[in-house]
């Protein structure tokens, strides 16, 4: 029986299989997660360096706890279109995960953003840029958000310049006192409005249009 998830994948005639698109950039695309993908996001969060920078209590997840993650959470927020896989575009190769979530409000809708470049030698070459405003514009198209949020660690330095870069303000910070030995660690909470994301991306959003 095929589960609920294996939908059929688009094959490209010299590269690998992709699933569905969702979003298209210029250098990256939003696709939904296909259940092939477990094996790399399970190597992405069970860095050390990654999970420094990605995770509240600072702590790689085991096999049995990512697989866990990706089954129950990942795949079914991709089904309702909220969790996506970020694909290069050029080659279609998988680098990362980004995703929607704590949906909450009626009269002011808000998520949470997420996202991570899984695949280090893709860091600082516009993905997680691009991932990010394609996210967003999703949330405020599709899923009718009027705010997006998020929190980043204060050391992340490549994080907070791309969110900045992309518009979000800054709206608290609070310390969080991780494990024994209660490691402080120092959380920045920023959001952003579909106005603000406007007047901050025309150039992209132009841009895109034509993609
Ligand atoms: C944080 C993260 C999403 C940023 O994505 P990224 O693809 O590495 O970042 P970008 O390349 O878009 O932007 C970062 C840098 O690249 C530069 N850059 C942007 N577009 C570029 C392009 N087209 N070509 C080359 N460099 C570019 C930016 O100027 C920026 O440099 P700066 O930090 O000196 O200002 C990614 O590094 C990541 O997932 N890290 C691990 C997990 C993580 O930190 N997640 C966020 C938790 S809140």
């Amino acid at each position: 029986m095929i589960s609920e998830y294996e939908e059929p994948m688009a094959t490209t005639a010299d590269g690998p299989a992709i699933a569905p698109l969702i979003r298209g950039g210029a250098l990256v695309e939003l696709r939904r997660h296909h259940p092939s993908n477990l094996e790399a996001f399970q190597n992405w969060y069970a860095d050390e360096e990654i999970a420094r920078m990605l995770r509240h209590d600072q702590r790689p997840l085991n096999e049995i706890q990512s697989r866990g993650y990706f089954t129950s959470i990942i795949m079914p927020a991709t089904a309702r279109e909220s969790a996506y896989a970020i694909h290069e575009r050029l080659t279609g190769r998988l680098i990362g995960a980004t995703a929607l979530t704590d949906f909450e409000g009626q009269a002011m809708r808000q998520a949470f953003f997420r996202i991570v470049i899984g695949e280090k030698d893709a860091w600082g070459r516009g993905f997680g840029t691009e991932a990010t405003r394609l996210v967003v514009l999703d949330g405020f198209e599709r899923h009718k958000l009027d705010l997006v949020k998020l929190e980043v660690f204060r050391q992340n330095l490549r994080a907070r310049n791309t969110y900045e870069r992309i518009g979000f303000r800054v709206t608290g910070e609070h310390t969080e006192y991780v494990g024994r030995d209660r490691f402080p660690l120092h959380v920045i909470e920023m959001e952003i409005d579909a106005a603000s994301f406007e007047s901050s991306n025309r150039a992209w959003l132009a841009r895109i249009a034509d993609v």
